[in-house]
């Protein structure tokens, strides 16, 4: 078995969760299994360890971004910056607000976060809509730092954010997909 399908087998899908209709990839299984998490972060780290690809800094979307993240910073040997749900940083902060299906949310960094010429890997656990990645984005953007690649470990095609990403100009890597 391939990687990509080695790590599938340990996504759990919960259906009519968190709304009926909604089939739910919960990635909490990956992390639970030492050799499985490791099989995870260790294929981030070879991606990003090589050279061309290395970045200055690693950020991480709340919440779950967080979790593969700050793990794939320390092993790289940068620093991690997590870009959090409103109301939740403590010092001066940089804000984007972007379209839910119903609603809308707001993002925010540290303005101290990142600097111009950081090259910034952006990590989530997952791609939807797209909306969180690229708010994400844009916040690094604004701090003069560039993306050099999002990485998740999940995109859901069919919801069109990874080709809504991918067209606006960002490098994507995912490890797998339900489609
Ligand atoms: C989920 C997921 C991504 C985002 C993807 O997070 O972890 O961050 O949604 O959706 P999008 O591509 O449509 O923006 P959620 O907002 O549920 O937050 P959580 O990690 O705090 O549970
Ligand atoms: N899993 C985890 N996060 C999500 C999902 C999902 O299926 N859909 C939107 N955010």
């Amino acid at each position: 078995m391939d990687t990509s399908a080695f790590l599938k087998s340990h996504i759990r899908t919960v259906p009519d969760w968190p709304a009926p209709g909604v089939q739910f990839r919960d990635i909490t299984p990956l992390l639970q299994d030492p050799k499985v998490f490791r099989v995870l972060i260790d294929t981030f780290v070879h991606r990003y360890m090589d050279a061309a690809l290395r970045p200055t800094v690693v950020a991480g979307l709340d919440a779950r971004g967080f979790i593969i993240g700050s793990v794939l910073a320390y092993e790289l040997g940068v620093g991690f910056v997590p870009i959090r749900k409103k109301g939740k940083l403590p010092f001066t902060t940089v804000e984007e607000t972007y379209e839910l299906e119903y609603g809308s949310a707001t993002v925010e960094l540290h303005t101290d976060a990142v600097r111009p010429g950081d090259r910034v890997v952006l990590i989530d656990d997952l791609i939807a809509t797209g909306g969180t990645m690229m708010a994400g984005r844009r916040l690094l953007e604004k701090l003069g730092a560039e993306v050099t690649e999002g990485a998740a470990i999940v995109d859901l095609p069919e919801l069109g954010g990874s080709e809504k990403l991918r067209a606006s100009g960002l490098e994507l890597f995912t490890l797998l997909d339900f489609a």
